[in-house]
């Protein structure tokens, strides 16, 4: 069985977790899917095995199996099977860069496993299942906007907007695409205990929230963008808090290049996530002036993606 699960980035960050095992988060957090970066993940039952066997990248990796085993013993033992199995997964997305690719790997993994054990669940069972295994491919079930609910084990599921904004882009700025030195589950911890600056952050992003769901539904991309850029600048604040950083004098340059344009009249901003990669946020009249100004970077100019399915 295999599966397409695409990217998603956050306009509104998911940063700590209330729930270390259940993956609960403090504050709700709201996406954009995108229709160039995806994993693909085959998942084959086989009666032979003794344990799974997993491929990343058409490579045996040890390491990064741990967390994919995890998850399908997770799997197993939620709906009591035992059979091992055969995992291929493909990333189209620089691994760990801070292109959220554990967004779209796990919720891959997750529709083509349970498919794999002849199991149908629901979008939102699936988001909730996905949830365990990483926080944000909760939001990877789904297309286009999509907001992930804090609440219990049994409601923090991710759910679609109804916003059909066909102009809205996503324009990732490639920086640097090699792995990043801290991961986000790590960095997310360091943040969570620093009290006050963690209980401003929720309370903040509670506000940013429910301004952007305002903002997506007039499809006003300044307000859309100036939210964005507030919520994930306030996220790398607290994060620089601890001594973790992901913003390099490289995202800064490019930041600042990103402002002067602003100035001259180009509607873009910024949001960053747990690596040096810029993602801009634009709409389709921009597109040509940006690539005109970022001549030196690799773009990837994103569209509103689909949901995950079955392939
Ligand atoms: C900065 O979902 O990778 O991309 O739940 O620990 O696996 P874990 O974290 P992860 O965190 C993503 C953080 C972010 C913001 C976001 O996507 O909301």
């Amino acid at each position: 069985m295999k599966a397409r699960a695409y990217v998603n980035f956050a306009l509104i960050k998911y940063w700590g977790k209330k729930d270390e095992k259940l993956r609960l988060p403090y504050q709700a957090s709201l996406s954009f899917t995108v229709d160039k970066l995806y994993t693909d993940t085959e998942v084959i039952v086989n009666n032979n095995l003794k344990e799974d066997v997993v491929y990343i990248n058409g490579v045996k990796d040890d390491k990064a199996s741990i967390r994919v085993i995890k998850h399908l013993n997770l799997i197993r033992e939620k709906y009591n099977i035992n059979k091992f199995v055969e995992v291929k997964s493909i990333n189209n997305v620089p691994t760990a860069a801070g292109l959220a690719s554990s967004a779209s790997s796990f919720a891959a993994l997750t529709l083509a496993a349970t498919k794999a054990f002849n199991l149908s669940l629901s979008q939102k069972e699936l988001s909730r299942l996905s949830r365990y295994a990483s926080g944000s491919s909760s939001r990877s079930i789904y297309g286009n906007f999509a907001i992930w609910d804090v609440g219990n084990d049994e409601t923090s599921i991710a759910y679609p907007l109804d916003i059909n904004w066909t102009e809205f882009r996503i324009v990732v700025l490639m920086i640097d695409k090699s792995k990043k030195k801290a991961s986000s589950t790590d960095a997310m911890k360091e943040s969570v205990k620093n009290k006050e600056l963690y209980d401003n952050w929720v309370s903040e992003s509670k506000k940013d929230l429910n301004q952007m769901i305002e903002a997506l539904k007039l499809k006003d991309i300044d307000k859309v963008g100036l939210i964005a850029e507030k919520n994930a600048n306030h996220m790398h604040d607290l994060i620089e808090s601890t001594n973790i950083t992901y913003r390099t004098d490289e995202s800064l340059k490019a930041i600042d290049k990103i402002k002067k344009l602003r100035n001259s009249g180009v509607k873009l901003y910024y949001t960053m996530d747990a690596g040096p990669n810029i993602k801009i946020i634009t709409v389709d009249s921009e597109i040509d002036k940006i690539k005109k100004h970022f001549k030196e970077y690799e773009l990837l100019v994103c569209k509103s993606g689909p949901d995950a399915k079955i392939i």
